[in-house]
């Protein structure tokens, strides 16, 4: 890292720790003592404060909230074995937190702002990285547009923030999912691989619908066909067909999972043949009934790595094998977590420790 940043503290008066439970964790319901903030004007990031978590001050004419120029990441901060704390990746969110920036028209965050603002944050607030098992401290960075204009342009001003709150996995069981065939949520051309709050806002509706029906996720199909698997709402999707490690390659209309990623790394080393490629729906259905796919799972930050156990397709539901017997996504998700937690060596380099 470059020069040290100048970041003014203020100190939260009284600690939130003492109330709260950490055997009761809902996904991002409880937030940590402080937040991280920047303010970007005149083409440049200024004002870096650490300060009590709470509410921002802001226009009802920002134009984040009319244009939706919003974009966010999800990375975490994990209790290593001997007490220290990692963060996972962090610069893969960073590269790709630019890559939305981009796209949406929004000013990069620098590498000093970003990677010192985690540090600074997890220091204060180093007490709320949870140490139980399959815990962690999840870290949202956000960017936002604040110019109080309702003309229909790109912001000149923004916010970044980094918010952190205590988690364990956002699933709790295998996956009951439904394969969207009627609503899209990205096009080529379009966001789809950029994390902007849009693709979510968009993706709420049919969500809703499916979880009236009992499902938990979808799994979503592309624009324009309905006939490949693209990724699910909160993560990526992999199988498992004929022994090998098949999933949706990465498109302009699919996010580029680091989790994804860090397990085709994990895969390929342990001797798996990993694919790549597009994944028809047909395919996996086939799979399913013909006995050849003998796994399949969502591979995120928050939902870390959960098995699929059920999958609906045109009103019929297909039921996959027990997950209790998929050894290959229990071995990958046993290796991933030993690395994150300090418990296996870091071959690739991937825990940042703070
Ligand atoms: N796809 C979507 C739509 C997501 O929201 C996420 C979560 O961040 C992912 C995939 C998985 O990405 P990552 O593994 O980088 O968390
Ligand atoms: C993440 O895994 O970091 C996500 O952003 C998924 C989600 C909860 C929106």
């Amino acid at each position: 890292m470059n020069d040290t940043l100048d970041i003014t503290i203020n100190k939260a008066a009284q600690s939130k720790l003492t109330v709260t439970d950490f055997s009761q964790l809902p996904f991002g319901k409880v937030f940590s003592d402080h937040m991280f903030i920047a303010e970007y004007d005149n083409e440049t990031w200024s004002n870096l404060q650490i300060l009590p978590f709470g509410p921002i001050p802001m226009s009802p004419a920002i134009s984040a909230l009319h244009y939706g120029q919003a974009i966010f990441e999800g990375m975490k901060a994990y209790r290593q074995a001997d007490g220290k704390i990692s963060v996972f990746r962090p610069e893969k969110n960073l590269e790709r937190f630019n890559k939305s920036a981009a796209r949406m028209s929004m000013p990069a965050i620098t590498t000093e702002i970003f990677m010192q603002g985690i540090a600074a944050l997890i220091e204060i607030d180093e007490k709320w990285v949870p140490a139980q098992e399959g815990y962690s401290l999840y870290i949202r960075p956000v960017m936002f547009a604040t110019d109080p204009y309702l003309g229909v342009r790109a912001s000149d001003t923004y916010t970044f923030a980094l918010l952190t709150t205590p988690t364990g996995p956002y699933y709790s069981k295998a996956l009951k999912v439904k394969i969207e065939t009627e609503f899209t949520r990205a096009d080529e051309g379009g966001v789809g691989f950029a994390k902007t709050a849009g693709n979510y806002a968009r993706s709420l509706h049919p969500f809703a619908e499916a979880q009236k029906e009992g499902f938990d996720q979808l799994i979503w199909t592309d624009a324009v066909s309905h006939e490949y698997i693209e990724e699910a709402g909160t993560a990526n999707l992999i199988f498992v067909i004929d022994g090998k490690l098949v999933t949706p390659s990465v498109r302009s209309t699919v996010l580029d999972g680091i989790t994804r990623d860090t397990i085709i790394q994990l895969a390929t080393k342990a001797g798996i043949e990993v694919e790549e490629r597009r994944v028809s729906v047909k395919e996996v259905i086939e799979g399913i009934e013909n006995g050849r796919l003998t796994d399949a799972f969502a591979a995120g930050t928050a939902a870390t790595v959960t098995p699929i156990g059920e999958i609906s397709y045109l009103g019929k539901l297909y039921t996959l094998t027990n997950p209790e017997t998929r050894t290959i996504s229990r071995d990958i998700a046993k290796t991933l977590n030993d690395i994150r937690y300090g418990l296996a060596p870091d071959e690739f380099g991937w825990n940042w420790i703070l």
